[in-house]
């Protein structure tokens, strides 16, 4: 881990030890495994909020972190110490290691990852009892976590988890996903570059994967197109399942088959995006299988491209969300009335569906709180990343929507970080104006 990311995460425990307050004990569980076949697991992928503070990728780990400091009595050292931070990790065993790779070890964790304390997961019941808890008022955990815990975590925190309901009368028990989720919310200068090379991985994929769209071409080799470049240009994993939605098929939001086969004369929608080093980014475009576009799905292009852009154009720093969400409607609304898509403008929420985007970071729709709490703010603040991603769907049998319309599913999707005065695109680089397009897939044709 470099300078850089030691001292991000380094920053972020602190910050948090600072906002849980004094007299607070966090214990914030890492993923355990997730069996996915007999004896073979899905792919680990740490808890985000875990990665966050530690930047720690192994499974089968443990933070615990209170401002007040942790006391305990130190075997190894022979005496009571405090520690403000302690991360509980798989011990060094050669024989596991030897099947499933190399364990960083508590040795080493001050030295790679910085945290200054360390312990061995073996160590964890006797941490986790009531005396652990003796002089704080509250104690702070990734609750929804602890019902899916597998393995050693599993058995060194059963007595723990068993015990909290006796612990609960004299200690304050809150889940640490709120503070999380508004520490997580304003990107630092780190995280933005990260984002960025997310977005860049991404952009650069659609725009290759755009010159092998064909007909006849099936929605999965779509995918695994995309899926080719994000991994080779060092993605970790997809952000979320990709959706490359042919034909009607854009019209299910969240359309995942992706089986069905391109054909002449459709719209193909992808909704994809890579993650690198944790963090997502989420791009939406949407181009014609043969390389043009009809005059039909050139209009209804038109309206959204125009709506991605003015809302591009609007989004700063005081903006409200739910008021670029408003906006971005009027535009839909206006453009589906002014080219006669759709007479009775009142409709229009049939046909635009969901709202102008989301928060995104370290989850695609980031575990940040806005919208549900009053208290919270919706003004838009420098560092928050959102995705822009307005759409217009027409289903097969929209009663209100001419029948030429039929089929049509447009949504077009960009990463954006806002600031005092505007906003920064990340994902400016996957082409999205028509000329561009067209041009773009008739120069690879040749
Ligand atoms: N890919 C999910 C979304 O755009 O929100
Ligand atoms: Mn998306
Ligand atoms: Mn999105």
């Amino acid at each position: 881990m470099n300078k850089e990311q030691l001292d991000f995460h380094k920053t972020r425990r602190h910050e948090f030890s600072r906002l849980m307050g004094e007299d607070s004990i966090a214990i914030i569980f890492g993923n355990t495994h997730i069996n996915k076949s007999y004896d073979a697991n899905y792919n680990f992928r740490q808890h985000k909020n875990f990665y966050y503070l530690t930047g720690f990728l192994e499974a089968d780990s443990v933070l615990m972190l209170s401002q007040n400091g942790i006391k305990y009595f130190d075997y190894d050292r022979k005496k009571e110490t405090v520690s403000k931070e302690i991360l509980f990790v798989q011990e060094k065993d050669e024989t596991k290691e030897t099947w499933t790779g190399v364990r960083l070890g508590a040795d080493k964790v001050k030295q790679e990852l910085g945290i200054a304390d360390a312990k061995d997961n073996f160590d964890l019941p006797d941490f986790l009892n009531y005396n652990l808890f003796k002089g704080y008022k509250r104690l702070f955990i990734n609750f929804a976590d602890l019902i899916s815990l597998t393995g050693e975590i599993k058995e060194f925190a059963t007595q723990f988890v068993d015990g909290l309901r006796s612990l609960a009368p004299s200690i304050q028990i809150l889940d640490s996903s709120f503070i999380l989720g508004k520490m997580r919310r304003r990107k630092t200068t780190y995280e933005l570059k990260l984002m960025q090379c997310a977005a860049d991985i991404s952009a650069n994929s659609f725009n290759e994967t755009l010159k092998k769209i064909k007909p006849g071409m099936a929605e999965y080799q779509v995918q695994a197109n995309l899926e080719y470049h994000y991994k080779f240009n060092g993605s970790s994993d997809n952000a979320y399942p990709p959706i490359c939605a042919s034909g009607n098929h854009a019209n299910i939001l969240h359309y995942e088959e992706n089986n069905d086969t391109l054909k002449e004369g459709d719209l193909i929608l992808i909704d994809s995006g890579a993650e690198y080093d944790y963090y997502c980014s989420d791009i939406t475009r949407t181009f014609p299988v043969s390389g043009k576009f009809s005059k039909e799905q050139k209009e209804v292009y038109e309206i959204v491209l125009d709506a991605n852009k003015q809302c591009i154009k609007k989004a700063k720093e005081g903006v409200k969300f739910d008021d670029l969400k408003n906006f971005c409607d009027k535009v839909l609304a206006e453009g589906m009335a002014s080219k006669g898509i759709l007479k009775n403008k009142k409709l229009y929420k049939k046909y635009t569906i969901h709202g102008v985007g989301h928060h995104i970071g370290l989850d695609t729709h980031d575990a940040v709180p806005y919208r549900l709490n009053k208290e919270l703010d919706d003004k838009l603040v420098v560092g928050d990343v959102i995705t822009i991603e307005p759409g217009l769907y027409f289903p097969i049998g929209s009663k209100d929507i001419p029948k030429k319309y039929w089929g049509i599913g447009v949504r077009v999707e960009d990463d954006v970080v806002i600031g005092k005065n505007g906003c920064l695109n990340l994902t400016k680089n996957a082409v999205k104006e028509i000329d561009d397009i067209e041009k773009f897939m008739s120069e690879s044709k040749q």
